[in-house]
C-alpha cells in the first residue's frame, strides 16, 4: 500500500466539485466519486478534514444589490447543504463523519470546537467544517487557511477543475504553462488567482503548503498525499 507523506490535511473541495456535469446543485454520483477518493485515503491513516465551498448553490459576492453580509450568509447556508451531502455519502462508506459548523445550528451539526475537531481526527473520523469561518467578507479558503493553523494541519490540498496553477489560464492561452512549485508571494505579485489573498498570506504566515491539483482523476488526492510531483505545490 503506498504510504501518505502527511499525517493531518485539509481538503478544500470547491462546491462545484460537487455538481457534475450540471454545472450546479449535487450530482450524487459525482458526491459519491469524491466520497469514495476520500475513503481511499482515509484508509491510508491519514487524518482528514474538509473544508467544502458553496459555489455549486450560491456565492456571496454574486449578491449583485444585495447586503453583502446577507449575501456571504446565504453561501454559508450552501456549504451546510455540501457538507451534509458528503457526509452522508462518506456514512455510505463505513466511514465516520462529523460536520461541524461555524454558525451554531444544533439541531443539524455540532457546533464548531477545535478541541472537540482534533480529537475526532484523532478517532480516524473524518471532520467537515461547514459555514466557513462563519463572518462575512471571508471565503471558505480562507477557512481551510485558518482552521489549517488551528488544528495544526501539515498541508492544505486545495481541489480545483484545473491541474495546478499556470503562467495563465489553460482554457484560454495554449503556451501557458504550468508551475511545479511557486512561493506564496508569487501567487499574489503574478495576480495568480489560485487562492485568494486573506488565505494565501495566512497560509504563508503559518507556514502552511498547499497543494493545487485537479479533481478530474480519480487517484487525484491520494497522489497529492502520497507527495508524487503532482499539481503545482506553494510553499
Ligand atoms: P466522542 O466524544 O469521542 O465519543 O465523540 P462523539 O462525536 O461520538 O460523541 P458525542 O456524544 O459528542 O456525539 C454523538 C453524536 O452526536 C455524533 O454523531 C455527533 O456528531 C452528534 N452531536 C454531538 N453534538 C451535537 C450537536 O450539538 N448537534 C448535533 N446535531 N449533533 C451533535
Amino acid at each position: 500500500m503506498e504510504k501518505a507523506k502527511y499525517k493531518r490535511v485539509i481538503l478544500k473541495l470547491s462546491g462545484e466539485a460537487l455538481a457534475g456535469e450540471k454545472g450546479f446543485g449535487i450530482s450524487t454520483s459525482t458526491v459519491e466519486r469524491v466520497a469514495h477518493d476520500i475513503y481511499d485515503i482515509s484508509k491510508m491513516g491519514v487524518q482528514i478534514s474538509i473544508v467544502v465551498g458553496g459555489g455549486n448553490f450560491w456565492r456571496g459576492r454574486d449578491g449583485v444589490g444585495m447586503d453583502r453580509t446577507t449575501a456571504d450568509h446565504m453561501g454559508m447556508l450552501a456549504t451546510v447543504m455540501n457538507s451534509l451531502a458528503l457526509q452522508d455519502a462518506l456514512e455510505n462508506l463505513g466511514v465516520d463523519v462529523r460536520v461541524q459548523t461555524a454558525i451554531e445550528m444544533k439541531e443539524i451539526a455540532e457546533p464548531y470546537i477545535r478541541r472537540k475537531a482534533i480529537r475526532h481526527l484523532e478517532k480516524s473520523r473524518i471532520v467537515i467544517f461547514a459555514c466557513g469561518i462563519g463572518n462575512s467578507f471571508f471565503s471558505t479558503d480562507t477557512t481551510a487557511a485558518l482552521r489549517a493553523a488551528e488544528i495544526e494541519a501539515e498541508v492544505i490540498l486545495l481541489a480545483k477543475n484545473v491541474d495546478g496553477i499556470y503562467t495563465a489560464d489553460p482554457n484560454k492561452d495554449k503556451n501557458a504553462v504550468k508551475y511545479d512549485e511557486i512561493n506564496y508571494l508569487d501567487v499574489i505579485n503574478k495576480g495568480l488567482t489560485a487562492m485568494d489573498t486573506t488565505a494565501i498570506t495566512m497560509c504563508m504566515d503559518n507556514n502552511i503548503p498547499i497543494i493545487v491539483f485537479g479533481l478530474n482523476d480519480r487517484e487525484s488526492i491520494k497522489k497529492a498525499i502520497t507527495g508524487e510531483s503532482y499539481g503545482t505545490i506553494i510553499k
